[in-house]
């Protein structure tokens, strides 16, 4: 897509957020509105994660973290989880050969344990294979809670102090991230949503602290490359001072 644009329009590398988080809203609607199942939008909603990972490669976009599952996402119906869960296995299957023509390293975020054992093996497999790689880092939010991710770094470093490993008064926000599941991840430059809902369903609550926002009507798997260089181009337009002036 960069590169039909011409030399004038197209973004400068600084202009270009190094970390795009991405909330894929809109499978379901988009499949309700078709009379099919849920499911099936899920399903169509893969395309545009590789659309997404190719667009993100070329513009030199480093980190692209998608929410993939939530820890609420339990909660729909069975056959939904299934499908959602079976997902990056076809994927995996179908896609790894071009992530790895694509430079792409992959890498997960969340609890990954409570996960069928055919998912967590795809991902293993997957992420052992692009270890190497170089080129964009994609992550996947699966089983990702932003609160359950800071209770859980909370404990720990409860645990470190009483252990005597760190004192009380030296705790500050590095350590903290550092308990996080993106510990080693830049905070994200920018967020899109997809689907029309302007919240972050429990998505990266510390780490979005300074992120700019980005949202879209579009159901994700309608959401175009033309509609992801929108969002890049509105994000070179913006001014970020945090917090300064
Ligand atoms: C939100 O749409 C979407 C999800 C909960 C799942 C998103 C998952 C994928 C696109 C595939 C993941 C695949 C891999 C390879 C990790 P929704 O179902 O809430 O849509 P709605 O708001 O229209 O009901």
């Amino acid at each position: 897509m960069f590169q039909q644009k011409k030399p004038e329009q197209a973004l400068r590398v600084e202009e270009v957020p190094s970390h795009i988080a991405i909330i894929m809203d809109g499978n379901g609607r988009w499949a309700e509105k078709r009379g099919m199942s849920r499911s099936e939008g899920h399903k169509k909603g893969i395309e545009t994660i590789v659309q997404v990972v190719e667009s993100a490669s070329e513009a030199s976009v480093e980190q692209l973290t998608l929410y993939a599952f939530s820890t609420e996402n339990w909660k729909r119906p069975k056959s939904e989880v299934e499908t959602i869960l079976r997902l990056p296995v076809e994927f995996l299957k179908t896609y790894l050969p071009r992530l790895m023509a694509e430079n792409v390293r992959l890498h997960v975020i969340g609890d990954i344990r409570p996960l069928p054992v055919y998912t967590r093996q795809a991902l293993k497999y997957a992420i052992d294979r692009t270890k190497n790689n170089d080129g964009l880092q994609l992550n996947f939010a699966l089983n990702y809670g932003s609160r359950n991710e800071m209770v859980e770094a909370v404990k720990e470093l409860y645990r470190e102090v009483q252990e005597g490993k760190l004192s009380l008064s030296e705790l500050n926000e590095e350590h903290l991230s550092k308990h996080l599941y993106t510990s080693g991840l830049e905070d994200p430059d920018l967020l899109i949503r997809t689907g029309g809902e302007k919240r972050l369903s429990n998505f990266l609550l510390w780490q979005l602290a300074y992120t700019e926002f980005w949202f879209s009507d579009v159901l994700w798997p309608d959401f175009s490359n033309q509609d992801f260089a929108s969002a890049l181009e509105d994000f070179g337009k913006r001014k970020r001072r945090y917090g300064a002036v």
